[in-house]
C-alpha cells in the first residue's frame, strides 16, 4: 500500500512535470458520504486540506448511517492497514479506542483549546481515558421533518405541531394523490423515524429511560406499544416502492414534488440545498411534531487511527476543528458546528434553528443521543433495536409482539 502510494505520488508529480521535494503526506479517509449533498460537504474538507498541501485518498463506503463503512473498517484494521482517519459515530468511537488502535490527539487539542469549545456531550465520545481520539466535525439531529412547501400549501395543510396534526397533514397529501411520506426501507432509516416517534410519544424522560438507560420496564411499557402503533400508522403513508430505497432518493421525491415530506436527520437539508432549493420558500424544516425543544443528536467525528507520527493527520484534526471550517462545512452539510463559539451568520434559517435548538436543549437537559445513529447505546444494542423496528415496520409482528421482542433483544445484546 505504501509502495502504491509512493508510486502514485511520483507519477502524479511527474505528470505535472515537477518532482518537488518534501511532498506533503496524504491522508486516507474512510467515510460514507456518497450522496450529492454529502459529497459537496466533503469537498469543503478536501479543498481545505489541499490548500495546505495535504493530499486526499478517498475511501468511500456507500450506505447511510455507516453500517457498511464499519464493516470495511474492521477488515482494514484486522489486516494491519488502518486508514488515517475514519468517519465515526458515538459509541463506535469508544469501542475502537478501547482496542488501542487509535492516535492520541492531545497535543493538537491542547494547543487549540478543544476542551473549552467542544460541548461535553461530544467530548464524552471524542475522548477516551482522558485522551482525544477524534475530531468532531458536526452535530446532526434526527428529530426533523423536511417538507415540500408548495405541496403543503396546495393541500391546505399547515406545519403540524403535534401528532394528530401530522396525521391530518399526511391524510390531506394522500387525498390529493401525493405520496405523503418519502421513505427508504432500510433498517437504519426505519430506526431514524423511530427516534422521533419514541420522543414524541413518550417525551424526553421516557426516551432517556428506554433508549439510553435501556430500562426493561420502559422498553416493555404500554407507551412503547403506542410507539409501535404509530410506526405502523406511518407505514401506511409510504409508497409501495419504498423497500431498499436510499435516503437521498427519498429526499429527491420531496424535492421533485412527488412526496410531501421526509422524516430524516438534517443531512437531508444538504440534498435540498444541492438541488438549489431554499428553506421556507421551497422546503420547510421543522421538528417531529411534539418534540419541539428536544433534540436527538448525533455527531460525525473523524477518528484518527494509529498510523505512526503523522503531520498530515494532525493538520487534518486541526483543520476540522477550526471555527472557519466548522462554519463552511456545516452550512453545506445541513448539520451545525461541533464547537460552541461559531457565529451563525453564514447559516440559513434551518441551520440557525438547528443551532438555537441545540443550545437550548443542552441548557434545559433535553438533549439526548440518537439511538438510530449510535449515540444512545453501543452498536450491539443499536443493531438489536434496528432488527425489531424494521421487522415490525415490515409487518413481521404486531406492536405488542414488537414491544416484547424489543425488551428481549436489548437484554440479549448487552
Ligand atoms: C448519519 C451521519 C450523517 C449522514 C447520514 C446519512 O449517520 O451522521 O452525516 O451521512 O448518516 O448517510
Amino acid at each position: 500500500m505504501k509502495n502504491q502510494l509512493v508510486m502514485s505520488m511520483l507519477s502524479a508529480a511527474v505528470a505535472i512535470g515537477t518532482v518537488t521535494s518534501a511532498q506533503a503526506e496524504d491522508v486516507e479517509v474512510l467515510h460514507w458520504w456518497t450522496s450529492g449533498g454529502e459529497a459537496a460537504a466533503l469537498n469543503v474538507l478536501k479543498d481545505d486540506l489541499a490548500s495546505q498541501g495535504i493530499g486526499w485518498q478517498d475511501m468511500p463506503v456507500a450506505g447511510g448511517g455507516g453500517g457498511n463503512a464499519m464493516t470495511v473498517l474492521r477488515a482494514r484494521v484486522t489486516s494491519g492497514n488502518p486508514p488515517t482517519a475514519v468517519q465515526m459515530l458515538g459509541f463506535d468511537i469508544q469501542d475502537w479506542a478501547a482496542e488501542d488502535v487509535v492516535a492520541n490527539l492531545n497535543s493538537v487539542a491542547d494547543a487549540e483549546g478543544w476542551n473549552t469549545v467542544v460541548p461535553n456531550a461530544l467530548q464524552n465520545f471524542a475522548k477516551y481515558d482522558g485522551k482525544w481520539v477524534s475530531a468532531p466535525v458536526n452535530v446532526h439531529s434526527t428529530n426533523w421533518i423536511w417538507a415540500n412547501k408548495k405541496l403543503l400549501d396546495e393541500v391546505g395543510a399547515k406545519q403540524p405541531t403535534n401528532w394528530d396534526e401530522l396525521i391530518e397533514t399526511l391524510d390531506k397529501l394522500k387525498a390529493a394523490g401525493y405520496i405523503p411520506l418519502a421513505h427508504g426501507g432500510q433498517a437504519w432509516q426505519d430506526a431514524t423515524i423511530f427516534d422521533g416517534v419514541v420522543l414524541t410519544t413518550g417525551g424526553i424522560d421516557f426516551y432517556r429511560k428506554a433508549m439510553v438507560d435501556l430500562d426493561p420496564e420502559a422498553l416493555g411499557s404500554d407507551t412503547m406499544v403506542k410507539v409501535f402503533d404509530r410506526m405502523s400508522q406511518l407505514r401506511g403513508y409510504v409508497d409501495k416502492n419504498f423497500p431498499g430505497r436510499d435516503w437521498n432518493l427519498a429526499s429527491a421525491m420531496v424535492i421533485e414534488d412527488k412526496a410531501g415530506m421526509q422524516i430524516m436527520g438534517d443531512w437531508a437539508k444538504g440534498e435540498f440545498l444541492k438541488a438549489g432549493k431554499k428553506p421556507n420558500e421551497d422546503f420547510l424544516c421543522f421538528r417531529m411534531p411534539g418534540t419541539q425543544g428536544m433534540v436527538t443528536f448525533n455527531s460525525d467525528q473523524f477518528v484518527m487511527f494509529d498510523v505512526g507520527d503523522s503531520d498530515a493527520q494532525k493538520a487534518m484534526a486541526k483543520a476540522i476543528m477550526s471555527p472557519e471550517f466548522q462554519s463552511a462545512f456545516n452550512v453545506v452539510k445541513g448539520s451545525v458546528p461541533a464547537r460552541t463559539d461559531v457565529p451563525n451568520d453564514a447559516f440559513d434559517a434551518c441551520g440557525k434553528k438547528g443551532m438555537a435548538d441545540l443550545a437550548e436543549a443542552n441548557k434545559s437537559n433535553t438533549l439526548v443521543g440518537s439511538m438510530a445513529h449510535g449515540h444512545a447505546a453501543p452498536a450491539a444494542v443499536k443493531n438489536a433495536v434496528y432488527d425489531v423496528v424494521t421487522n415490525h415496520f415490515n409487518g413481521g409482528m404486531d406492536s405488542k409482539q414488537a414491544t416484547k421482542a424489543l425488551v428481549a433483544a436489548v437484554q440479549d445484546a448487552q
